[in-house]
């Protein structure tokens, strides 16, 4: 293993220019026009989102847009200034860890005394939850904060993608940006911890840890949260579009959107 240092650090370290590395990344089609239909077919009503490792904030504009009132919070200090620079007041950030998440919601002034319609954690924000427990814990903070009929969604990346972005040794196409993102893993398997160096224009070097969650592990750390599954759907893009299909294949797809909702 390299240098243990926390997904915080790394993520501190990452923010100066974390949304020029993800510009490919289009929020708007992937959040505003593939996931919040998504889960309009689970019920999801409109009010209060909170965004669980919102890191600068890419996922606050679709939801800003439709009208809904947005909580982010995340662990990395130099994230969420970088979010605060973008949205100012538009919405209300906390700097906590998302394994400890306290409720927010609806007691406290956050809020307003309404409790959350939607919890989201996209964009790996799972994979970098690497220890044991890690999951439960973290759930059980969504829990606390959802209200009953509420839903959360979230991404985990698949076989395919850690084979892509960890066991692949260099990336050209980062490379070719100013960056050097260095997958370290020789192999892939179910289940395992993977590391990538990055360094490179504007940032300082970092290591980039993640774990491959099974779907049954994430379904039963949702359940032994007082979460219920509802959907996992398989994520690919083709012809820059984003399609979710049934059943996932962690050979075809990246990613794996789990949409679950309090079990009572
Ligand atoms: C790939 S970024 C995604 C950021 C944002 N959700 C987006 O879609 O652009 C992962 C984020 O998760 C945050 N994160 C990782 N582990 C965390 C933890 N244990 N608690 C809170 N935030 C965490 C990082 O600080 C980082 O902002």
């Amino acid at each position: 293993m390299a240098d243990r240092e926390s997904a915080q650090e790394a993520y501190d370290r990452f923010a100066p220019v974390y949304d020029e590395f993800n510009s490919a990344n289009n929020y708007e089609l992937w959040l505003g026009e593939v996931l919040l239909p998504e889960l309009g077919k689970h019920g999801l009503r409109r009010g209060w989102a909170l965004d669980v490792g919102c890191g600068t904030g890419r996922a606050f504009d679709p939801l800003l847009d439709r009208g809904w009132k947005v909580v982010g919070c995340d662990g990395s200090a130099g994230m969420l200034a970088q979010a605060r620079e973008k949205f100012g007041e538009r919405v209300q950030l906390i700097h906590t860890d998302a394994r400890e998440l306290d409720a927010i919601a609806p007691s406290s002034e956050h809020v307003g005394g309404e409790s959350f319609q939607l919890v989201l954690l996209l964009n790996e924000v799972v994979n970098y939850l690497t220890e044991d427990g890690d999951l439960e814990r973290a759930f059980a903070g969504v829990r606390r904060n959802l209200s009953k009929d509420g839903l959360v969604v979230f991404d985990t990346n698949t076989l395919l993608w850690f084979r892509e972005s960890f066991a692949s040794g260099k990336s050209e196409e980062m490379s070719a940006r100013g960056w050097d993102w260095h997958g370290l893993n020789q192999t892939v398997e179910r289940g395992a911890t993977y590391e990538a160096r990055l360094s490179g224009q504007g940032v300082e070097q970092h290591v980039h840890r993640q774990r491959h969650w099974t779907p049954g592990q994430v379904d039963a750390a949702l359940e032994s949260s007082g979460l219920r599954p509802l959907a996992a759907l398989g994520q690919r893009e083709e012809n820059w579009q984003v399609i979710l299909e049934e059943p996932v294949d962690e050979e075809r797809d990246s990613k794996i959107i789990h949409i679950a909702t309090p079990a009572s």
